[in-house]
């Protein structure tokens, strides 16, 4: 039983191989999940804005999602988040209702547009969590592995490309920010240590580019995001 089953896998990998060098102009025939993460201010939205437009431009079939959103019901979880007036939502709530936007996302959009061979730029997964809740809250680590495991469902993402910045070069980016939410107003020591969770789990992640901003303008920032999802075969 087991070495047919063994068989079977088998031919379905040289058949896939097959498929794949008949058509290997474009990777995402069976889509692509590229992860964008990185503390407030490193200029995620910055970026995702330029690329999304890039991948546009070329015709590939590309969206752009959010954490948390991404779906009518995760927006509606997103705007009780973030909502400022929430001053004393528990840790516990907040980590829930992060999980609940990523299972709702997952299953109603992600899953099904990875089937249909998109390439998904997602602003924020789960490692955002790890590193807010877990880094920055100080919530035991089990609690969010387990959580995240249940959400995420055995979908892995296939690159996470993190933006660094420095905490002084974030403060300077933000206070051009008008719209603030609940989690711009953390303090300093928050967002260090959400910046030391990145670069921590970074050097853990088998598939994973740091790309520091300080100093850097921003199309020099896209540049190197460019020069990377190339070199991986994204584009
Ligand atoms: N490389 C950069 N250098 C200077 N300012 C930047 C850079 N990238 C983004 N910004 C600015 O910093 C602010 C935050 O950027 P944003 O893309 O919203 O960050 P994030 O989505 O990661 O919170 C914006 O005002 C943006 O114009
Ligand atoms: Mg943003």
């Amino acid at each position: 039983m087991k070495k047919r089953a063994l068989n079977i896998d088998h031919i379905e990998e040289s058949e896939r191989s097959a498929e794949a060098g008949k058509n290997s102009d474009f990777r995402p025939k069976t889509g692509a999940l590229i992860v964008f993460e990185g503390p407030e201010g490193s200029g995620k939205s910055t970026q995702l804005d330029k690329l999304i437009k890039y991948f546009k431009k070329k015709k590939s079939k590309t969206v752009l999602l959010r954490e948390p959103g991404g779906t009518v019901i995760s927006e509606k979880i997103r705007s009780i988040i973030l909502d400022r007036t929430h001053t004393n939502m528990s840790e516990k709530t907040e980590l829930l209702l992060y999980i609940a936007c990523r299972a709702q996302i997952i299953e109603e959009k992600i899953t099904k547009l990875l089937e249909e061979g998109y390439t998904i730029l997602q602003d924020r997964f789960y490692l955002a969590t790890i590193v807010y809740q877990g880094y920055a809250r100080g919530i035991d680590r089990k609690w969010i592995d387990e959580l995240n495991k249940y959400a995420l469902d055995g979908l892995k993402e296939d690159l996470t490309i993190i933006y660094d910045v420095t905490q002084a070069e974030a403060q300077k980016r933000m206070k051009k920010r008008t719209k603030k939410d609940r989690l711009d107003e953390e303090d300093t020591e928050f967002h260090t240590k959400v910046r030391d969770g990145y670069l921590k789990e970074a050097k853990k992640m088998d598939n994973c580019i740091v790309i520091s901003t300080d100093n850097k303008d921003e199309d020099s920032v896209f540049k190197e995001t460019l020069y990377h999802l190339e070199r991986k075969g994204f584009i």
